[in-house]
């Protein structure tokens, strides 16, 4: 395995690897890497001959300067896992080599990157697109896999790299969870253990809408509610969103749903009043399909 720090080199290998006809498959990460990361290396092995790995913890796509400072930052154990997970190419570059001073440019997309994420986190998805359009230019690959857990993120880099003529094809991974259906996620180190115990109620909410619209709701308003009495069964919860969207469009939902429907959550999660640690925002997702 090659770890590689600089644009330059990485887009030389690029090259060689291209014009000696392999197929190359992008997982770009944040690190702190854990089985959902390692599932879409698993998912670029089947598609492609040499999987990349990238490690960036990106600040441009951090809205909350809290957030960014404890965000985890483990890259010995990083690259041990890539090791053995079969990763070809591992990119970890430094903060100035992927965001040099002076940098004007940005990628942004439009009515994608307005509701849910892009409504609570401003500036979150411009961060995103702007570091996986240069990370698709340093690379160079054939296919970029991202994860369904992060399902505005998949559907704006899928409609990025379409409007922009990337030469990549973006695929989505299924999501990885816990036992306790918590899906992984390199924030859950940071709840305080009281938290990541009422954090199935994410989990939990999603399969209880599912449940009504297998028995036959279709009132968006009343799955919407008994979705928000389940996460408020959590006392350490704060709903940031939970909202019904178009799968496509992320168009609010028909009144009537008539189609598949997402189903999008995020909820804070707050230590104890006499706990410490900081609050952890956590998102999950599933599309209904009445
Ligand atoms: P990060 O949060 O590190 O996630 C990297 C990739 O892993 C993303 O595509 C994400 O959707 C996927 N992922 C996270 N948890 C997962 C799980 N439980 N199961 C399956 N896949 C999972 O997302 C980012 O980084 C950044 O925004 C990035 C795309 C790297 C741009 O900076």
């Amino acid at each position: 395995m090659e770890v590689v720090h600089t644009i330059r080199e990485l887009q030389r290998l690029a090259d060689a690897e291209r014009s000696a006809g392999q197929r190359l498959a992008l997982v770009p990460t944040m690190g702190a890497l854990h089985d959902g990361h390692l599932s879409l290396v698993r998912e670029g092995r089947k598609r492609a001959d040499r999987v990349w790995l990238t490690i960036f913890v990106n600040p441009t796509q951090f809205n909350d300067p809290k957030d960014l400072a404890v965000y985890p930052r483990t890259l010995e154990e990083d690259l041990a896992k890539c090791e053995a997970a079969g990763v070809d190419v591992v990119f970890a570059p430094n903060a100035k080599e992927m965001v040099p001073e002076g940098s004007q440019t940005r990628v942004e997309v439009g009515e994608l990157g307005l509701p849910l994420c892009g409504g609570t986190r401003p500036g979150h998805f411009s961060g995103v697109t702007t570091i996986v359009s240069k990370l698709f230019l340093a690379a160079k690959p054939h296919v970029a896999v991202f994860g369904e857990k992060d399902y505005q993120q998949l559907a704006i880099l899928r409609r990025m790299a379409r409007d922009l003529n990337f030469d990549v094809e973006v695929v989505g991974g299924k999501t990885v969870r816990e036992a306790d259906g918590v899906a992984l996620s390199s924030r859950n180190v940071n709840l305080h253990p009281e938290a990541r115990r009422q954090a199935p109620v994410l989990v939990r909410a999603l399969e209880a809408a599912q449940r009504a619209v297998a028995s036959g709701e279709r009132d968006s308003r009343a799955i919407v509610q008994l979705v928000r009495r389940e996460i408020d069964k959590a006392p350490l919860a704060r709903i940031d969103y939970a909202e019904l969207r178009d799968p496509d469009s992320l168009g609010l939902a028909p009144a009537e749903l008539a189609g598949p429907a997402l189903l999008a959550l995020a909820v804070h999660f707050h230590p104890p009043q006499d706990g410490d640690g900081a609050s952890v925002r956590l998102i999950d997702n599933r599309v209904l399909y009445p």
